[in-house]
């Protein structure tokens, strides 16, 4: 269905994962995109794959000077932004007891210090009635072992799209936060784990979620899909869990 004709959005994190199987539904659904990431060669062989219109940017998160590469490219389009789904994340684990300095830095400058950042330098360019998507996570509530650092920069990510949604609504402006359970994408490959510790997490985790499955990048993207289109249009200032149900499995 054409439900995002003649908008355009930015997916930031869109080379890869949720970012990229999102970047395919928008475009599915008739929305020009601007997808980014950090690594150049990434990011233009996704851009090409996707469609010939899907502008690839390379912009760092972390960079908060970097994320003019992203104003200027839809300055140059002269059209309003109607969809901002600021995605880009990473994850590492730590127990609090061995929590870094690095670590820390690492996860919150891009996790939250540019998810924020690249919400207020894209206000300006905001269509009135945009929609903007925060991609956050479970994990922000959950309290499992070893995610103090990644869960508190999603947990502050559910309070900042509380405020934006508040702060932008003269605007007609809606905020949003898609929070995901485990979901089947590379991002597990990057988290310091090798293959053997992986499939023995991925094994116990998937036996603790009630629909026994990780989710799909694809399940994600139409609920970031909906949320973006004008279906969605009195919804704001809500989270959104799709998790196959680990949110109400806690007594596990
Ligand atoms: N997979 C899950 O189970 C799950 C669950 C809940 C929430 N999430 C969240 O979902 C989001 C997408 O993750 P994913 O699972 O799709 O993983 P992914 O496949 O690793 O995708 C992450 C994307 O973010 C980009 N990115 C990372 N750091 C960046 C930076 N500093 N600047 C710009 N782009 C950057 C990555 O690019 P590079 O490849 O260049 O690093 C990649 O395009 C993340 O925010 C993650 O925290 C994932």
């Amino acid at each position: 269905m054409n439900t995002l004709t003649n908008k355009l959005a930015v997916i930031t994190g869109g080379n890869s994962g949720i970012g990229y199987a999102t970047a395919q539904e928008f475009i599915a659904s008739g929305a020009q995109v601007i997808i980014t990431g950090r690594n150049k060669q990434a990011v233009n062989e996704a851009a090409a794959t996707l469609s010939n219109h899907t502008i690839g940017v390379v912009s760092d998160a972390a960079v908060i000077s970097d994320i003019k590469q992203i104003t200027e490219t839809v300055k140059s389009l002269n059209k309003p932004l109607d969809i901002l789904f600021i995605n880009a994340g990473v994850a590492a684990f730590s127990p609090v007891e061995q929590i870094t300095e690095e670590h820390f830095d690492y996860i919150t400058d891009i996790n939250y210090k540019g998810a924020l950042f690249t919400l207020q330098q894209c206000i300006p360019l905001l269509s009135d009635h945009a929609s903007v998507i925060f991609l956050t996570s479970v994990n922000a509530t959950s309290g499992m072992a070893n995610t103090a650092v990644y869960a508190a920069s999603k947990a502050a990510l559910h309070a900042v799209v509380k405020v934006a949604a508040n702060e932008l609504s003269s605007r007609g402006i809606r905020v949003n936060a898609v929070s995901p359970g485990p979901i089947n994408t590379p991002l597990f490959g990057k988290v310091g784990l090798d293959e053997a510790a992986i499939q023995g997490f991925a094994h116990a985790m998937q036996n603790s979620i009630p629909l026994k499955r990780f989710g799909g990048a694809n399940e994600v993207s139409k609920l970031v899909t909906f949320l973006a289109s004008d279906d969605a249009k009195f919804i704001t200032g809500a989270e959104f869990v799709i998790d196959g149900g680990v949110n109400v499995n806690r007594i596990l």
